[in-house]
């Protein structure tokens, strides 16, 4: 109910005064041991550059505290976030914050030391993996020769135990479209959703990725195997817009992102402007105020930012047919089960 106002509000009333977002993407640390070849922020710098920013425990409690007094969903992400010095406490901490919804992203590597934290605190986990190919995967991600073997039974055991709260996330590069068809398979194998989104430089999709031959095909391929109800977390119109790549009609404020030191991007992550500080303005409105005092109001940006924060929201706020779409395919989905 809380959810449908707050669409109604966004997509009727929009107001320069309120801040009323669906999702809180909160950077827990910029520390990072993988070295991915896409990894941008929208400024186009990896992650594992930066400064890993993280606060210490007791802060970084508070600003949690903060963000649930402004949001009920909460997404921790980075750099990767299990390499907080202290995840264990803030995933301990997490149940007692009464998010409606948290969802967890990270690169697997760490993830069976603290599986079972990460299982009585997150509902959604989200496993970023590219590649199937032993070698690819041994340069890809800085980690040497044992690196496939190491995240696909991480992979497995997180599955095991999230089965369809579970997602396998891949970014498509030019490198790796052909392999996102098995990416998909083995995700759907092991029972969890497959999500896919275009590698960006900074906030473009890069012409060698877009101009390849087998970019749309690709996306299409999701497109139908969503429509046949297959566990794919995107939006039918999101996945239309990866396919196709048209100017979005973006909708910054259906998020907040918050950076590991508490700062509040204005009017989004990608353009690395801030608002000011959650830990000194608890108050998400007044913080949109003094954003728009600082940088102006929600940009009409060109064609670009072809991102999953960026595209769920605006595809439903914009579509609001996708959801009936979304609500076949999850019929589709569970007559399939049904099947002998
Ligand atoms: C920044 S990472 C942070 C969490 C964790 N380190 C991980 O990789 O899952 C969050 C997601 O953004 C994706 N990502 C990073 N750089 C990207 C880029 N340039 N284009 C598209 N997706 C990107 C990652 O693959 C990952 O799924
Ligand atoms: S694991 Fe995540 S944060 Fe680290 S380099 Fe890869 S995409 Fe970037
Ligand atoms: S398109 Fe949206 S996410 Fe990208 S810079 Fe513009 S406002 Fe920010």
């Amino acid at each position: 109910m809380k959810d449908a106002w707050t669409w109604v509000k966004h997509r009727h009333f929009p107001r320069h005064d309120r801040w009323d977002p669906f999702l809180a993407v909160h950077y827990l640390t910029y520390a990072c041991d993988f070295r991915c070849p896409y990894c941008s922020d929208g400024q186009g710098r990896p992650y594992p550059e930066r400064a890993p920013g993280h606060l210490p425990e007791e802060k970084a409690l508070e600003l949690l505290r903060r963000i649930r007094g402004v949001c009920d969903r909460i997404e921790l992400t980075g750099g990767e976030p299990l390499l907080h010095p202290s995840i264990e406490g803030i995933l301990r901490a997490l149940p007692a914050l009464e998010f409606r919804e948290t969802v967890l992203t990270t690169n697997g590597w760490h993830l069976p030391r603290y599986l079972d934290s990460v299982e009585r605190s997150i509902d959604t986990l989200v496993m970023s993996l590219d590649t199937l190919d032993p070698v690819r995967a041994a340069h890809w991600y800085g980690k040497g020769p044992e690196t496939l073997p190491r995240l696909l039974e991480n992979l497995e055991q997180a599955a095991r135990r999230f089965g369809r709260r579970m997602v396998l996330s891949a970014v498509a590069t030019a490198e790796t479209l052909e392999e996102l068809p098995a990416l998909m398979d083995h995700a759907h194998a092991l029972g969890i959703h497959f999500a896919c989104y275009p590698q960006l430089e900074g906030v473009r999709v890069p012409p060698t990725l877009s101009e390849h031959p087998g970019y749309r095909p690709v996306f299409q391929e999701l497109l139908e195997a969503k429509r046949k109800g297959k566990r794919i977390w995107a939006t039918t119109k999101a996945l239309e817009w990866m396919r196709d790549l048209p100017k979005i009609p973006c909708r910054p404020f259906t998020l907040v992102a918050i950076e590991p030191d508490g700062r509040v991007f204005y009017p989004c992550l990608e353009r690395g402007t801030h608002a000011g500080s959650l830990l000194e303005e608890p108050d998400l409105h007044r913080l949109r105020l003094q954003g728009l005092a600082s940088h102006g109001p929600q940009p009409d940006c060109p064609t670009q930012c072809h991102s999953a924060c960026t595209l769920g929201f605006a595809s439903i706020l914009q579509h609001p047919s996708t959801l009936l779409s979304e609500a076949a395919c999850g019929l589709r989905r569970v007559l399939d089960e049904k099947r002998p």
